[in-house]
């Protein structure tokens, strides 16, 4: 991690948590100094009201690529501002799978999330099969190129990256330091090509297993900068652990 980039340490809790993990994680969050850290917790939207505004950073988890209408069951970034919102996590690859949304599809959703004043947090990352066949870079390439031909990559400048590796989300099997910087450093240099000052201030997120024990070294790595945590993110002690390692 660069000290130009302010580390970010965001929680995804997906499908997961309760009030009572809202107030614990408060507790334990406000008892700490995480000032190094710009902190992020991604909860259900129904949780969200939990939350006092301005103590954390609040995301959405997904939104529609539209603004309003006849869209049954989605959610549009103006009413994530609203709920109380800074970012949104755009293109987990959860919901690549579960939800079929191609690279076309989370294209309109980072667009949408930038048009309603929220950053995107834009997840990119190769399945277990691609990493085997060494074809994992340009696979990322072409996550990230669907992006940028809808957008530009000017507007990259208004967004998180994260790194997710899917043979490593839920699995325990980290990537090693090495393998994460080998990408953040490859996803950079490719936005670098047209756009250098952008790829020097973009804050590229490692997640995928992350725990208190394999955090600081992952976040030491040149081009991490912080992570996206899942399960680890739902105890409050380990995600403050967490938060922790991106001291530099
Ligand atoms: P885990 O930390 O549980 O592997 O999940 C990572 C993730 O998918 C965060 O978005």
């Amino acid at each position: 991690m660069q000290t130009v980039r302010k580390p970010l340490v965001a929680g995804n809790w997906k499908l997961n948590g309760d009030l009572t993990l809202v107030n614990q994680m408060r507790e334990t969050l406000s008892s700490a100094d995480v000032s190094f850290v710009d902190v992020l917790v991604c909860p259900p939207l129904t949780l969200l009201h939990g939350f006092e505004s301005n103590e954390l950073r609040l995301g959405g988890q997904n939104l529609s690529e539209f603004d309003s209408g006849a869209h049954t069951g989605e959610i549009a970034g103006k009413m994530l501002i609203e709920a109380g919102c800074s970012h949104v996590i755009v293109g987990h690859s959860e919901r690549r799978a579960d939800n079929y949304e191609s690279n076309i599809i989370v294209a309109s959703k980072v667009e949408a999330a930038l048009r309603n004043g929220l950053t995107p947090v834009l997840c990119v990352g190769e399945p277990e099969e691609i990493r085997e066949k060494n074809e994992f870079l340009p696979y990322i390439a072409e996550q990230l190129d669907a992006v940028v031909d809808k957008i530009g990559v000017q507007a990259f400048s208004d967004l998180v990256l994260a790194y997710e590796p899917v043979w490593a989300i839920g699995t325990g099997k980290t990537a090693s330091p090495a393998q994460a910087q080998e990408v953040h450093k490859f996803i950079r240099a490719h936005l670098a090509k047209s756009a250098q000052d952008v790829a020097e201030k973009i804050l590229i997120l490692y997640g995928g297993s992350v725990k208190p024990g394999n955090a600081a070294e992952l976040f030491s790595q040149p081009d991490v900068d912080g992570g996206l945590i899942g399960g680890a993110s739902l105890s409050p002690q380990d995600f403050l652990s967490i938060c922790q390692a991106a001291k530099q």
